[in-house]
């Protein structure tokens, strides 16, 4: 399973990212623990890059919205898909130029779409009457504003229903056959320029085909646009492609997708005689390998399964809970023990559900041990809750062997936060 995860590896028994033994990682920081190898972080992106030379990547930052991790990004080069103004403000923090952000949504606030027109930033606007909405703002504030268009575009990829979105009953987008009419309404807005369109038909998308088809989808509306005398500025493709959590499962990578897509997109491009700027909005197979989360076992008990009760929960990884979603499990301070019995691997928090890992073939598990939970870069932290009265864990950055902590841990007073008790209560 470590196979291809030249990041991860195993010494004396336990196992080390970016050169950092993750048993001491979790004595010196604690547990749970996000740990980030940053060298396989610009790895991924640069494998991106490399791919798709003439493109830019715009990071999803719901994936990751961790400041090192976006800020890595952004000396890395990456553009930003924000879809709130909380990720906004995350992107500008980390320093994503203005320029190089796109904020995304299907349901924005006024507020956000205010936020989007001060910061000068393209909108992916998902209906038309959004656009207005939004040439409105912008006509109050004198400026104009790029938007980019959402397309459904009616394809369907094999992936987690709830994580679909370019289905045609899909919330997300504008129905291709509207799209040119909405595009031509949007020309004469005041206050935003219509640049391109943009479209993202899921996550954890492991066949090709889907994208293949999508681009090809994209390129016949963007042939209409031109007929009606628009230009095109910028194609946004979105991200989607998937990673392999489980042992044997193949992901194809940037390489194989440039491969099949850039040709679609660079044919359509010639024959309409235009030259858009091609945008992609990665998050999972930029971050998702990135990072282990640890979590130490409390228990052990043995009854009609073998149950590990661990310090992390669906409340610091909520994949498995939500989209029945498969993590590697290693024990990482028996890394080079070989799989002795059946285990279940079980979080703290109040619900059935709380399973991390079913049916695992592990060496013997005790009380004390740390559990690796693989490919936690992507939708880990960044879906993390305080559910069950649960703080969330502190997150690590390691380069080479050294670590640096990157989030702090919260203790209890952060459940507090912004609470009040009416006086009237208190008495
Ligand atoms: N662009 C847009 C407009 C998106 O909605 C998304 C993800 C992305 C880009 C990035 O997709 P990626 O390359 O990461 O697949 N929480 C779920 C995934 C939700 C994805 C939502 N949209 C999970 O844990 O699997």
């Amino acid at each position: 399973m470590l196979g291809t995860k030249e990041h991860l590896s195993v010494e004396n028994g336990h196992l080390l990212i970016d050169g950092a033994d993750t048993v001491a990682l979790s004595e010196e920081f604690g547990t749970p623990l996000y740990v980030t190898s940053e060298g396989r972080l610009r790895e991924n992106f640069r494998n991106y890059r490399r791919a798709f030379l003439e493109a830019d990547i715009y990071f999803a930052v719901k994936a990751n919205g961790s400041l090192a991790v976006l800020r890595i990004l952004a000396l890395e080069g990456a553009g930003a898909d924000v879809f709130s103004g909380g990720e906004l403000l995350l992107a500008r923090m980390a320093g994503i130029p203005m320029g190089m952000i796109l904020f995304n949504g299907n349901s924005k606030r006024a507020e956000e779409l205010e936020l989007a027109v001060e910061a000068n930033v393209r909108v992916s606007a998902d209906s038309l009457e959004e656009a207005v909405a939004l040439s409105r703002i912008a006509m109050e504030k004198n400026k104009t504003i790029e938007v980019v268009f959402r397309v459904n575009p009616d394809v369907s990829a094999r992936t987690h229903p709830k994580i679909a979105t370019g289905l045609r009953t899909s919330k997300f987008g504008i129905p291709s056959e509207e799209i040119v009419n909405v595009y031509k309404t949007a020309l004469d807005l005041e206050g935003i320029r219509p640049v391109g369109l943009h479209c993202h038909i899921g996550s954890q998308i492991l066949d090709i085909d889907p994208f293949v088809e999508a681009t090809s989808r994209m390129m016949d509306l963007a042939a209409d646009i031109v007929d009606m005398g628009a230009d095109l500025e910028m194609m946004d493709f979105g991200g989607g492609l998937g990673i392999g959590y489980a042992p044997g499962m193949e992901a194809p990578g940037p390489a194989d997708l440039a491969r099949r897509v850039l040709p679609v997109f660079r044919a359509g491009c010639s024959d309409l005689g235009i030259r858009p700027r091609i945008v992609l909005e990665p998050g999972r197979s930029i971050a998702g390998d990135s990072a282990v989360l640890l979590t130490r076992v409390n228990v052990v008990k043995r009854s009609h399964l073998n149950f590990v009760g661990v310090d992390a929960g669906f409340n610091l990884l909520a994949r498995p809970m939500i989209y029945d979603a498969y993590h590697h499990v290693v024990v990482a301070n028996k890394a080079d023990k070989k799989p002795e019995e059946k285990y279940t691997v079980v979080g703290p928090i109040c619900e059935s559900g709380d399973v991390l890992a079913g049916d695992r073939m592990l060496p013997a598990v005790a009380m004390g041990d740390i559990m690796a939970i693989l490919d936690t870069g992507a939708y880990g932290f960044s879906m993390a809750s305080q559910y069950n009265g649960q703080p969330r864990c502190a997150e690590v950055l390691v380069n080479g062997g050294r670590a640096e902590l990157v989030r702090r841990a919260e203790d209890y007073s952060a459940l507090l936060v912004g609470q009040m008790v009416p006086p009237r209560l208190l008495s």
